[in-house]
C-alpha cells in the first residue's frame, strides 16, 4: 500500500475516501479536512474567542491540537466529574488534559464537580435516579450547564466539542428510528447563539472518522485517555455504533454518507427548523441566569436543589 501522493509506504487506508497515505501526508490531509469543516459549515473564524470543551478522550485533544495548528485562540475547559469508582475515570482523564495545555503552553479551565457542588455525579446520581444509567443523564445536563455558564462568564464566541463523525451518526441513527423530530431538527454540526443566552456551538469533527482521529493522536504521539466511561457500557449509542461499524465494514463509506446526506436533506428543507426546541421561548433561571424554558427554576437548578436536598435529609 502506497501513499496516494508521494509513493513512500502509507499508514493508513481510509476506504471511504479511496486514499491511502504516509503519515506525514495523512496529516496535512487530516488538518486540511477539518480546516475546510470549519469554513463549510461557518463555524468560526480566526478573530473569534474559542472555548473547547476537553475530556482527556482522544478527540477533544486531537481538536486542539488541530485548532492551534491552523492559528485559532482556542482555550480548554475540563470538566471534573469526580467519576472515580471502578476506574479513576475522571482523574486520569484530568491527567491528559494538564499535561496537553502545559506542554503546549495552553490556558486549560477546570471545573471540579464534587468540589464546587458537593457531591460527585455517581453519588449525586444516587440521590436523583433510580436506575445506574441514569448517571449519564445527569452527567449530561451538569456538562451542559457548566458548558454554557463558562463560556458566557469569560465572552467566549463559540463552544466546541470534540464529537466525531461515528457519534454524529449513532446519534442520528436512533433518532431515526425512534423519528425523534424535535431532535432531527436540532442536530447539527452548528449552533447560533441565541439573544436568550445561549452561546454558539459547534463540532469540528463532525466529518471525521474515530478511526481517523485515532491515528492522528498515534502519529502525532498525544498522550490520551482511552478507556471510556465506566457507565456508557450498556449505552445505546454505543451499541449504534458497534452496528454502524458492521455496516462500514460491508460498504466503506457508509456512515459518511448516511450523516452527510442527512445534512444535505436538511439544507433542502426536510425537517422544519420551528420543531427544534431552540425555537422555543427562554428566559433567564431566577437561581443560575442561564436560559430555560421552564416558567422559573432550570431543570440543572431543580435537579441539584432535590439532590442536595436528599442528601441532607
Ligand atoms: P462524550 O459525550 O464523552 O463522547 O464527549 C463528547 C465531547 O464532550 C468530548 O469530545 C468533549 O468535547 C466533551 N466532553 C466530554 N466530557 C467532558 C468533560 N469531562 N469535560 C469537558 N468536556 C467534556
Ligand atoms: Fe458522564 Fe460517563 S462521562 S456518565
Ligand atoms: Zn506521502
Ligand atoms: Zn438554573
Amino acid at each position: 500500500m502506497r501513499c496516494r501522493r508521494c509513493d513512500s509506504k502509507a499508514v493508513i487506508n481510509m476506504r471511504q475516501h479511496k486514499l491511502s497515505l504516509c503519515a506525514e501526508h495523512f496529516i496535512a490531509w487530516f488538518q486540511d479536512h477539518v480546516a475546510r469543516t470549519i469554513e463549510r459549515h461557518h463555524m468560526f473564524s480566526k478573530d473569534d474567542r474559542l472555548l473547547l470543551a476537553v475530556s482527556g478522550g482522544k478527540d477533544s485533544l486531537v481538536l486542539w491540537d488541530i485548532l492551534i495548528h491552523l492559528g485559532y485562540n482556542t482555550d480548554g475547559l475540563y470538566i471534573n466529574l469526580g467519576i472515580n469508582e471502578e476506574i479513576s475515570y475522571s482523574d486520569q482523564s484530568a491527567e491528559k488534559c494538564f499535561r496537553y495545555a502545559e506542554k503546549n503552553h495552553l490556558f486549560l479551565h477546570q471545573v471540579n464537580i464534587p468540589q464546587k457542588y458537593g457531591l460527585s455525579i455517581p453519588d449525586a446520581a444516587k440521590k436523583s435516579y433510580r436506575s445506574k444509567n441514569r448517571t449519564c443523564a445527569l452527567c449530561g445536563l451538569t456538562k451542559r450547564h457548566v458548558f454554557n455558564e463558562i463560556a458566557t462568564k469569560y465572552q467566549y464566541d463559540v463552544l466546541l466539542t470534540g464529537h466525531n463523525l461515528d457519534d454524529e451518526a449513532s446519534v442520528l441513527f436512533g433518532n431515526t428510528v425512534n423519528w425523534l423530530g424535535k431532535y432531527l431538527a436540532r442536530q447539527s454540526p452548528v449552533l447560533e447563539a441565541s439573544s436568550s443566552g445561549f452561546t454558539k456551538k459547534a463540532k469540528p469533527l463532525c466529518r471525521a472518522y474515530e478511526r481517523e482521529t485515532t491515528a492522528y493522536a498515534i502519529i502525532k504521539g498525544i498522550s490520551y485517555f482511552e478507556q471510556e466511561c465506566p457507565f456508557a457500557a450498556g449505552a445505546t449509542t454505543l451499541s449504534n455504533k458497534v452496528l454502524l461499524n458492521d455496516i462500514e465494514a460491508e460498504t466503506p463509506g457508509f456512515k459518511q454518507r448516511f450523516y452527510l446526506s442527512f445534512l444535505k436533506a436538511k439544507e433542502e428543507g426536510l425537517f422544519d427548523p420551528s420543531l427544534s426546541d431552540r425555537n422555543t421561548d427562554f428566559q433567564p433561571c431566577s437561581r443560575c441566569g442561564q436560559p430555560t424554558s421552564n416558567p422559573e427554576v432550570c431543570n440543572f437548578c431543580r435537579t441539584w436543589e432535590n439532590i442536595l436536598v436528599s442528601r441532607d435529609s
